[in-house]
């Protein structure tokens, strides 16, 4: 994790980001869930629509970054928000539903994190969880490409997120506690307005370890190679837009 998270920059995509986050909840195959925790809850998006799924139960918002839960207050203020990491965070044993949209990509060897979750739910209790599997399109290769050869490249050398583990690490290590497993990927089509929009799409999320360490006059440097490459991989369609595929993992395990 870098430094605090920017939710001004990652709210300018709301509506997108937010469509995962809608599919998720709809998966969740409980009627009247009592408490659900968003884990990673961020300025408070998923949270709503999580409340619009379950307009009857308690939410708790669990979040890292001081900027996030700020604006997750202010939007929500009927909702409890909490700081925690959540690579260390015990689970409490009064949750239906753990659900995340968006937020274990970010944390490392997030499979024991996933299994101890799921075994503080109770029988009928489910863990909803939504990570981009993105680390290998253009997108992101075009990151690591700019990251290799420039001026910046031996301070940028160690920043790659890792590749999620495979479909098949996730079944075997959530199984075991679970009475149902469904595991899919969604492909989203989102029409963007070019390499302008798609870098900044991912200023507020995977391009911020890349730009981070980087001084004030290499960061505009850093961009405009990355957006050169961006206009090569993401062709104009006849709308004038280009069409960001985001391909998007996801979890449901039922205790
Ligand atoms: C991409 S945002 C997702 C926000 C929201 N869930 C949504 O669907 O739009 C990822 C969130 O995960 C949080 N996060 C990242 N690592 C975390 C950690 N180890 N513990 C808690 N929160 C973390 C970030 O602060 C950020 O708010």
């Amino acid at each position: 994790m870098t430094a605090d998270w920017s939710a001004s920059q990652y709210l300018k995509f709301e509506d997108q980001r937010t469509r995962p986050a809608r599919d998720l909840a709809a998966q969740v195959p409980l009627d009247s869930p009592r408490k659900v925790y968003d884990l990673g809850c961020g300025p408070g998006n998923s949270t709503e629509t999580l409340m619009e799924r379950f307009p009857e139960a308690e939410f708790v918002g669990v979040d890292s970054s001081p900027d996030m839960l700020d604006k997750a207050r202010k939007r929500l203020p009927q909702v409890k928000f909490m700081q925690a990491d959540l690579a260390r965070w015990m689970p409490p044993a009064d949750a239906d539903v753990f659900y995340s949209n968006a937020t274990f990509q970010w944390i490392p060897d997030h499979i024991p994190v996933l299994q101890r979750l799921l075994q503080a739910l109770p029988e009928g209790g489910a863990l909803a969880v939504q990570m981009p599997d993105n680390v290998n399109e253009p997108s992101h290769r075009s990151m690591r490409e700019v990251a290799a050869v420039g001026p910046w490249a031996d301070r940028l050398k160690d920043t790659p997120r890792e590749q999620l583990p495979t479909v098949q690490a996730y079944y075997d290590a959530l199984r075991p506690h679970a009475r149902h497993v469904d595991i899919w990927h969604t492909h989203y089509q989102h029409p963007l307005d070019g390499a302008e929009a798609i870098a900044d799409w991912f200023k507020g999320t995977a391009l911020r370890p890349y730009l981070d360490p980087l001084s004030e006059a290499e960061r505009p440097e850093f961009l405009v190679q990355y957006k050169a490459l961006l206009s090569k991989a993401y062709p104009t369609q006849c709308d004038g837009k280009s069409l960001l595929r985001f391909p998007r993992l996801f979890l449901l395990a039922v205790r």
